[in-house]
């Protein structure tokens, strides 16, 4: 009877970003914006992912403002330092240790699979470190430690998240009961944006054209121009199918940054040009955008604040994480 009255415990929810350059448009409105809903629901732990960041070269300079820039970013997206815990991964030292308990139980041959690696050490041929071929596993640390039922992740990590699951349900097979098995979690909403110069690919910040892809930090200038310059079709025509993928583009982040529909959309636009359109998306996503700009500007100016955050996230993730640690730590037979 007692059960029944009490407040069911909220899902547990974890994921992580690379701080590896400018976070773009496509990283907030796949992934990042979720985030913020996800907070309303769930019991939350974001990190930001600076071990990962190092599987490929790193200008040390550039790494360190960058882990200060996203940290601040994700607080300047709103998601709240108290009611969930954000930290930086490499802060919690249980993601490294952990990470070789669970590489002496992941075999070569499944490492070996995964497209993430062969994709980035073709691209990176001079650089491809043991790090970057185990990078899945200190992934598997980061999800495994805090014991998730639920981690968000996008169409290129649902391998990686895979591999999580195989491992820990291997682990637990063989040491007993350590790890919990989490499941994927696909948001309601979540939009895939693609490059605003070549509708085919996902929008990159490591892509060379600069007029491609849109920073969360950009100015709204900045912001507009790019989308004035968006590539689309010469059909003249706002409507959302596959032979216009630059405009469906256009129409997938217009429908994300308002809320309307597609059809809603293809309504208001009936019967005009793409230039207007294209100043329409630009301004929604600049007047979204704005807010995120104006409260980062002042939380980065503020180092002494951030730090106090970080290092409460930081205590607050070692917490959870140092538990879990040992108890693998003992059953695997270590002395402790
Ligand atoms: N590998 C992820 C990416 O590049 C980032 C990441 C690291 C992550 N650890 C994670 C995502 C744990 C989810 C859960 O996007």
């Amino acid at each position: 009877m007692s059960e029944i009255l009490q407040t069911p415990q909220k899902k547990k929810v974890l994921s992580c970003i690379q701080p590896s350059g400018m976070l773009t448009l496509g990283n907030y409105l796949g992934a990042l914006k979720n985030w913020c809903t996800m907070q309303e629901e769930f019991d939350c732990t974001f990190a930001v992912a600076d071990l990962h960041a190092i599987t490929v070269r790193q200008d040390p300079t550039k790494l360190r403002a960058q882990i200060y820039s996203t940290y601040a970013l994700l607080l300047a997206l709103g998601l709240d330092p108290q009611k969930n815990t954000i930290f930086i991964q490499s802060h919690v030292p249980e993601h490294a240790c952990l990470s070789w308990l669970l590489s002496c139980n992941t075999q070569f041959g499944e490492m070996s699979r995964m497209t993430q690696f062969k994709d980035k050490s073709a691209k990176h041929a001079n650089n491809v470190n043991v790090g970057l071929f185990s990078y899945p596993v200190l992934m598997a640390a980061d999800i495994l430690l805090y014991k998730p039922d639920l981690v968000p992740v996008g169409a290129d990590q649902k391998q990686h998240l895979e591999i999580a699951r195989d491992i820990a349900i291997r682990f637990n097979n063989l040491y007993g009961d350590v790890f919990t098995v989490p499941d994927a979690y696909i948001p309601k909403t979540g939009a895939r944006v693609m490059s605003l110069q070549d509708p085919t690919k996902k929008m990159s910040k490591s892509d060379e054209n600069l007029n491609s892809w849109v920073a969360i930090l950009d100015s709204k200038d900045d912001i507009i121009r790019k989308f004035k310059r968006a590539v689309t079709d010469s059909n003249a025509n706002v409507h959302f199918c596959e032979e216009q993928a630059g405009i469906s583009n256009l129409i997938t982040i217009y429908s994300a940054v308002t809320g309307k529909s597609v059809a809603e959309i293809e309504k208001e636009f009936s019967g005009k040009g793409y230039g207007e359109f294209k100043i329409a998306v630009g301004e929604s996503v600049a007047d979204t955008l704005a807010p995120i700009k104006a409260a980062y500007d002042e939380i980065i100016k503020d180092k002494k604040a951030l730090e106090v955050l970080y290092k409460q996230g930081a205590e607050k993730a070692e917490y959870v994480a140092r538990k879990t640690y040992f108890k693998a730590m003992k059953k695997v037979g270590f002395v402790l």
